[in-house]
């Protein structure tokens, strides 16, 4: 059984990919939408919240579990590594790499949260690309308050969007990294405000990617006799019920 949590719905863009290569697998998501956005809490908060999670999904039996909120795995993923050592973790890699290998102008844009941004994990990787390319920097402002009000498009959800995307654009950026799980969710918008030339990276499937190997890795099965997945909420369900709704549709469009 393979644990997946976030600060709310929007790890569920790294559910969509885990179940396009690992479909018989059960899943138990964890949206802690009571405590959400993570963005502006202390990595001390933060760290507490992933603890209590793990040990939730753990209780449900869960063998692996993906972090799938680049906030959390920032402020907590090596603590969890440390206090649960038998317990293969997967965290998100903010996907700077693929965009400073295939930018043309030489400036890519990172979308994230204030606590993914100030990351050691976050940081180092910059250091190694920021010589070749030039890293512009904006936090999605109200992007994780959209996805868990299930506003992917509307006027407001455009001018909220094109906040933040502007001023990268401005700047010259020609790829656009999400380095928020809630954000895909708004790839549409990013590239409805960015334009066709703007190349939007999700590391989502990366991270999909990755699970798969590192179960196969540890022996995990992958198959369960009973596929599917357990939602659960620390508040309303209705935002994860919501965003599941839209990715089963995705999943099997009519
Ligand atoms: N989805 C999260 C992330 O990837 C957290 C967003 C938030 O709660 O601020 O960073």
């Amino acid at each position: 059984m393979i644990g997946v949590f976030d600060s709310g719905s929007g790890g569920m863009s790294v559910y969509r990919e885990l179940v396009k290569l690992l479909p018989e697998a059960r899943y138990v998501y964890y949206a802690d939408n009571a405590h959400c956005p993570y963005g502006e809490k202390t990595a001390a908060y933060i760290r507490r919240r992933a603890r209590a999670i793990t040990c939730t999904l753990l209780e449900k039996g869960c063998g692996i579990i993906v972090v799938a909120c680049n906030t959390a795995t920032a402020a907590a993923i090596r603590y969890l590594r440390g206090t649960f050592p038998d317990v293969p973790f997967i965290g998100m890699e903010p996907a700077v790499k693929p965009a400073a290998l295939g930018t043309k102008t030489g400036v890519i844009g990172v979308l994230a949260t204030a606590g993914t941004l100030k990351g050691s994990k976050y940081l180092t990787t910059k250091g190694k690309y920021e010589d070749d390319v030039r890293i512009e920097e904006h936090v999605g402002e109200g992007f994780v308050e959209l996805v868990e009000a299930g506003d992917f498009d509307s006027p407001h959800a455009e001018a909220v969007v094109r906040r933040s995307v502007e001023p990268l654009l401005d700047a010259g950026a020609d790829t656009i990294v999400l380095g928020c799980t809630h954000y895909p969710f708004l790839a549409g918008m990013v590239r409805k405000v960015a334009g066709p030339d703007v190349q939007v990276i999700d590391p989502a499937p990366a991270v999909a990617r990755q699970t798969l190997a590192v179960m196969q890795e540890h022996g995990i099965p992958t198959v369960d006799p009973e596929p599917g997945i357990d939602l659960l909420s620390s508040g309303d369900p209705a935002s994860l019920e919501r965003v599941y709704a839209l990715v089963r549709k995705q999943q099997h469009p009519q």
